[in-house]
């Protein structure tokens, strides 16, 4: 069957998984609501917001969509999901990506910690403490070393946990989280143990019953070269990561993923999309950090690059359980993402410089080396404009992690805007 597509998001991950969309033959029409100025030279932009469920019913009635995939986590946690299976008119058309209930492994992190503790999924100890436990919470925290994570309980825009050096301040933090400083979302707090290792993303596309592993990948999240600095949505990427060898894949596959699906579907859990493992690897034992309920940005924009398989023909398997007879293959190449981004970032920064980019494109179907992913554009009178605190993502191939960080180095260097900002050391810390 060929599809009429709705994708859901604006950004880097959302423009990637569009050009994946897009190349499939199992795909006759696509559209991205609201997404940015590189998604509308592969798809119809629909200017709608990701989490207007009654604006998206007119469209996808209206429209004929028969498939409606969701990148970011929020329309998810707010239920479109649910929202589409309680509609007569809409129950009939899948949409990719996880119920309510499925979507709270990321948006309770108490409930995931609960969650991997129940399936005996490996993770560091924890408690989680609420206004009326604070001296309980206080008391724990003086049975750990530092340093000291904290983390609010609900989502917080990636800015919910705290790693703290002293039990001081570790209990100060405590008792401000508790007082409301990240508001509901902190009105519990996971107390756990540091884990020290080396992190990788794990994703899993999941029908429910089966699931298939994708490329995993590892993400750079300071702005500052050598991981110092404030922490960003994210400032690079690498597929494949060099610890995550078969023997370390096979580890997070019997310990991680099949207890996670087995246990979403034994809790009677209705998950049918992404499942995304923050990993961490702890002397060569992976340890769950945290789940989401959607692809990593700007992990996407290597891990689509490393699918050689039809995502489209992936989707229509967990729309139709039958993952289990699809193939996923991956390219044996190495892709190497380098985010450019507004200077400032991720504190205050401008929008509406133009952008110009001498001979990159971003519509590539036969991709050989480098690709450009718009993360925050727009089209301003007739000018592409940067939109946001991560403007573009450059994507490339090499035989080896080195070749592709030079292409896309050399991408990144070509591309102009005020204030442009990117980290050159995108892999240096992996063999
Ligand atoms: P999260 O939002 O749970 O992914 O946490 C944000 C970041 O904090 C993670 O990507 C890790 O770098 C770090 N982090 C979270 N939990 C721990 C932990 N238990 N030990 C060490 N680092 C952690
Ligand atoms: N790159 C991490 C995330 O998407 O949350």
């Amino acid at each position: 069957m060929e599809y009429r597509i709705l994708l859901l998001g604006s950004g880097g991950r959302e423009h990637t998984i569009a050009w994946k969309i897009a190349q499939s033959d199992k795909c006759s029409k696509l559209f991205i609501a609201p997404g940015n100025a590189g998604t509308s030279e592969v798809g119809t932009n629909v200017a709608m917001k990701a989490d207007d469920f009654d604006a998206i019913r007119d469209f996808v009635l209206t429209n004929a969509i028969d498939m409606v995939v969701v990148g970011p986590e929020d329309p998810l946690v707010k239920g479109i999901y649910d929202y589409f299976k309680a509609d007569a008119q809409l129950c009939n058309i899948p949409v990719i990506g996880p119920s309510k209930q499925g979507a709270v492994l990321e948006g309770s992190k108490d409930f995931a910690k609960g969650f991997m503790q129940r399936h005996n999924i490996p993770t560091a100890r924890y408690q989680t403490f609420d206004g009326n436990h604070l001296q309980e919470g206080l008391a724990f925290l003086e049975t750990l070393e530092p340093p000291y994570v904290l983390k609010a309980d609900g989502l917080c825009a990636g800015k919910g946990v705290l790693i703290v050096p002293t039990l001081e301040e570790a209990k100060r933090e405590l008792k401000d989280m508790l007082g409301g400083m990240f508001g509901q979302a902190s009105a519990r707090v996971v107390i756990e143990e540091f884990l020290s290792g080396i992190e990788c993303s794990v994703f899993v596309l999941t029908d429910g019953k089966d699931y298939k592993l994708l490329p995993e990948a590892k993400d750079y999240k300071r702005i500052g070269e050598g991981d110092t600095g404030l922490n960003t949505g994210g400032m690079g990427s690498v597929s494949p990561v060099s610890f995550a060898t078969k023997e370390w894949m096979q580890k997070v596959e019997q310990r991680i993923v099949r207890p996670t699906v087995e246990g979403l579907a034994a809790e009677g859990i209705d998950y049918k999309g992404f499942i995304f493992f923050g990993l961490i690897n702890v002397d060569g034992e992976p340890k769950v950090i945290e789940y989401n309920c959607r692809m990593g940005d700007p992990e996407t924009e290597t891990v689509m690059l490393r699918l050689k398989s039809d995502l489209v023909d992936l989707f229509e398997g967990v729309a139709t359980q039958t993952l289990a007879s699809r193939t996923v293959e991956f390219d044996s190449r190495s892709a190497v993402c380098v985010m450019l981004v507004s200077g400032g970032y991720p504190e205050h920064y401008e929008k509406g410089f133009p952008i110009k980019m001498q001979n990159l494109q971003s519509s590539i179907f036969n991709l050989q080396y480098s690709i450009v992913f718009h993360a925050g554009t727009a089209v301003k009178d007739g000018q592409i404009v940067t939109n946001g605190g991560r403007v573009i993502a450059v994507s490339s191939y090499g035989a080896n992690k080195d070749e592709a960080l030079a292409r896309s180095m050399k991408g990144a260097q070509e591309i102009e805007f005020e204030g442009k900002y990117y980290r050159r050391d995108i892999g240096q810390d992996l063999a």
